[in-house]
């Protein structure tokens, strides 16, 4: 599995805004979209180009654009702040959704919704979901892509914590992981230590 950490000092001062507790939702959500273009703009620099050629007002030149957009995956709730940002950066890509809450009892994923296509035989998917707390529920996640074939998984978060980037890398699933930060640990909850709280209540409110 490869793992990046994008540690750029935006991405730190955003990191920063998401986690102070005195963040109301609003800017909670106008944060998260600054740190998911700047993973999204790290986690794509590899994809493939194609050229092809367009006018100028001046000239005729090379254009470019990309080979095969990938699959954009949010998991709900708290990958839904993600979506629309990755969106704007890869407006050609389809976008399916995985809807998963955790069972804060046994912290494993309960499974709501999926709605994917039923193929993903070569399709590059990218999977948004700003926390990867125990790996329960982006290895759910990630399970549904590859039982439809999919070969080639990125995941986008904003933290991670060590358990969960272990749970990740034994669990053999092919992906790379992109994230904003590596947090030091879980709590006795399974929350993510410094971390920043609940992600979906951040952003949505507790419901
Ligand atoms: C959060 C988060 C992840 C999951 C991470 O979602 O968005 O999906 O917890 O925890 P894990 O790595 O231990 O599985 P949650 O289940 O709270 O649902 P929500 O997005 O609706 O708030
Ligand atoms: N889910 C969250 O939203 N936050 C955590 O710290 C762990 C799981």
């Amino acid at each position: 599995m490869q793992l990046t950490v994008v540690d750029h000092p935006i991405a730190r001062a955003r990191l920063t805004r998401m986690r102070d507790e005195r963040t109301d939702n609003a800017a909670f959500r106008a944060a998260l979209r600054d740190l998911t273009e700047l993973l999204v703009f790290e986690a794509t620099r590899e994809l493939a180009v194609e050229e092809y050629p367009i006018t100028t007002p001046v000239t005729g030149t090379t254009g470019y654009r990309l080979a095969a957009p990938p699959l954009i995956v949010p998991v709900l709730r708290a990958g839904l702040g993600m979506a629309d940002t990755a969106h704007s950066l890869l407006p050609e890509s389809q976008m399916g959704f995985v809807g998963l809450a955790r069972n804060e009892t046994t912290f494993e994923p309960e499974a709501y919704m999926a709605s994917l296509p039923e193929s993903l035989v070569g399709r590059e998917v990218f999977v948004l979901d700003p926390m990867l707390a125990t790996g329960g529920s982006l290895v759910h996640c990630c399970t549904l892509l590859t039982e439809r074939g999919c070969t080639s998984i990125t995941v986008l978060c904003a933290l991670a914590a060590p358990e969960g980037i272990r749970r990740l890398e034994e669990s053999g699933l092919p992906l790379r992981v992109f994230t904003g930060s590596i947090d030091e640990e879980l709590n006795d909850n399974a929350y993510i230590v410094p971390g920043l709280g609940d992600a979906g209540d951040r952003q949505f409110g507790a419901v």
